[in-house]
């Protein structure tokens, strides 16, 4: 997209989240703030819409789209559940859970949001603005994190405007995102499998489930399309691991490890979660290199050694 819009900061007010679904509902794009991170909102009905998408993030492919719903009801309009889906949707709907589902047919989403596949990845946002608008605009919204396309996801506003500023109509201004990182993606393809580890702990869908989860890294197939090894990349080289900051690096500290800024000074993987896209963002203005202390491998530990494994990966 090589035209400037003018992008609108709106607020929270019952008016502004009626624009917001007003500007959807005419194919405009519109990011707004989910309990996860900011996704960046086009009608998933339509086609020109969701095509902005892509141009307005840079994406180098058509990936496919999370569609996200205002509840159970209006999922079951899209996909079929299986009995394992079923249960995940009522433990952890609304909230940071992804589940991959088979499109029903002639359902009405457009075929850039499933890149043209049988499946559709499908999410009930827990945050009540992101539910607010979803019953505003009257149909699914496809979004995509609202980070230009390789850059570290936006947990605020003014992460979305400083990538996004003048490729979108309008940003809703929510305040921060309380989890942080994007959604756990859980597929069924050939049984229940982690796509992308997230907002939702893996141990707490497997004792859901009563079953370990696939898991792409042992069996070597199923992964979420669009997951590159080099992603979140601040412009600086991260290091992992690391108790001790180099001469000239920029140092993210957790527990008992300070550094410049903490993830989390009591090392609570909560609060990392929540503060992760937020230091990296802090860390890469700093224009230095950037180091990360250890982060235990376990509940959200896990999604977030995902991510900064991502940052820390060399570029392509
Ligand atoms: O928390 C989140 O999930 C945020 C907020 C905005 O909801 N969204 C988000 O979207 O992280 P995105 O596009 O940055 O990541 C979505 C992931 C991609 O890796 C994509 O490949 C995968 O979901 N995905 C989408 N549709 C899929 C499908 N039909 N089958 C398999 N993976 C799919
Ligand atoms: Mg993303």
């Amino acid at each position: 997209m090589n035209e400037t819009v003018e992008t609108r900061v709106l607020g929270t007010s019952d008016a502004e989240i009626a624009e917001a679904g007003q500007r959807l509902a005419r194919g405009e794009l519109v990011a707004f703030p989910t309990e996860t991170v900011y996704g960046l909102g086009a009608d998933a009905t339509n086609d020109y819409a969701v095509a902005r998408i892509f141009a307005a993030k840079g994406r180098p492919s058509f990936n496919p789209l999370i569609a996200h719903v205002a509840d159970l009801e209006a999922a079951e309009a899209l996909c079929d559940l299986s009995e394992d889906a079923r249960r995940l949707a009522s433990a952890f709907w609304p909230g940071a859970l992804t589940l991959v589902l088979p499109l029903k047919t002639g359902a009405p989403i457009s075929k850039l949001v499933t890149a043209g596949g049988k499946n559709l990845a499908v999410r009930v946002p827990s945050s009540p603005i992101a539910t607010a608008l979803l019953r505003a605009a009257l149909s699914p919204i496809a979004a995509p994190s609202a980070n230009p396309s390789g850059k570290i996801s936006p947990t605020t506003a003014a992460h979305v405007l400083s990538g996004l500023s003048g490729r979108i109509e309008a940003v809703i201004d929510a305040g921060p995102c309380p989890v942080g990182l994007e959604s756990t993606i859980v597929g069924f393809d050939e049984g229940p499998a982690l796509l992308r580890a997230g907002g939702i702990p893996t141990e707490a869908i497997e004792a859901c489930l009563g079953t370990k989860l696939q898991r792409h890294t042992e069996t070597g197939t199923p992964t979420a399309p669009g997951q590159l090894a080099s992603h979140y990349a601040p412009k600086g080289r991260v290091r992992l691991n690391a108790t001790t900051p180099e001469e000239d690096e920029f140092h993210i500290g957790f527990g008992t490890i300070d550094g410049d800024i903490s993830l989390s000074r009591n090392g609570d993987l909560q609060e990392a979660a929540a503060h992760l896209f937020e230091m990296l963002h802090i860390a890469d203005a700093t224009g230095c290199d950037i180091c990360v202390a250890p982060v235990p491998d376990t509940g959200l530990g896990r999604a977030i050694n995902d991510r900064l494994t991502r940052a820390a990966a060399p570029r392509g």
